[in-house]
């Protein structure tokens, strides 16, 4: 073997046992050692991040639960009911149709007990409502807050819907769609029997935003009518 053949012979042996080329191993790990934190913390801080938007959509989740179900002066949106659906039960007085028994029922057993239910109001189209509310409103020189203590806007009215209904004590008529209908016999044989017919007492005197109304009741004897007033019991 000449010179040459022995220097190239040395040359492959030391090639064939390093792994890495003897200058690029250094600076391989060295880029590793240098990198591996900067990706270690930008991946602390998405996780965070991400850990913090899911706090503050669950925190919002809730609050939207309760500041935006949608109401307008303490009053809940409600659809007006289909014409199909409608019964009249006396001259003026329309109802839902899923009411009509439970209610004339109702009137009668207080008859039998010697008190006279009057019926005042029933179904109120959202056209009437509006009718109600804006020029009431502008007649008695209201701002819209102080006519939604004892009118909802149209389209946020109970009687829309069919199932609400306005009573008076036939005895007692000055009585009618005033709190003093409380000290009537006509309120007192209702407080005591008209969950057993399925009504309840709308806005009752601890309503921050609506008036006491002792004559308003809803009916809550269908799902239908337990769908319509969910959020309203939910509140
Ligand atoms: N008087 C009740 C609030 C209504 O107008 O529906
Ligand atoms: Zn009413």
């Amino acid at each position: 073997m000449d010179r040459q053949e022995e220097a190239n012979d040395v040359f492959d042996i030391l090639v064939a046992e390093r792994k890495y080329p003897r200058e690029t191993y250094p600076k391989f790990k060295k880029i590793i050692l240098l990198i591996f934190p900067v990706v270690l913390l930008l991946f602390s801080i998405a996780g965070l991040r991400f850990i913090r938007n899911l706090r503050l959509s669950s925190i919002d989740n809730i609050e939207n639960a309760h500041d935006h179900d949608h109401s307008i002066l303490g009053h809940l949106p409600y659809s007006e009911i289909s014409k199909e659906k409608l019964v009249l039960i006396e001259p003026n007085i329309e109802v839902h149709i899923d009411m009509r028994e439970s209610l004339l029922k109702m009137r009668q057993d207080a008859k039998n007990d010697g008190i006279l239910l009057v019926f005042l109001s029933g179904y109120r189209s959202i056209n009437l409502q509006r009718e109600i509310f804006y020029s009431l409103k502008s007649k008695r020189n209201q701002v819209a807050a102080e006519r939604a203590r004892v009118s909802a806007p149209p389209g946020y009215s109970e009687h829309s819907t069919g199932f609400a209904i306005d009573i008076g004590d036939f005895n007692n008529p000055k009585t009618d769609f005033d709190v003093e209908f409380e000290n009537t016999d006509a309120f007192m044989w209702l407080k005591n029997n008209a969950a057993k017919y399925h009504f309840k007492l709308s806005f009752n005197k601890n309503n921050q935003n609506v008036d006491y109304e002792p004559w308003h009741w809803r009916y809550e004897g269908s799902i239908e009518a337990l769908k319509v007033f969910e959020a309203s019991n939910r509140k």
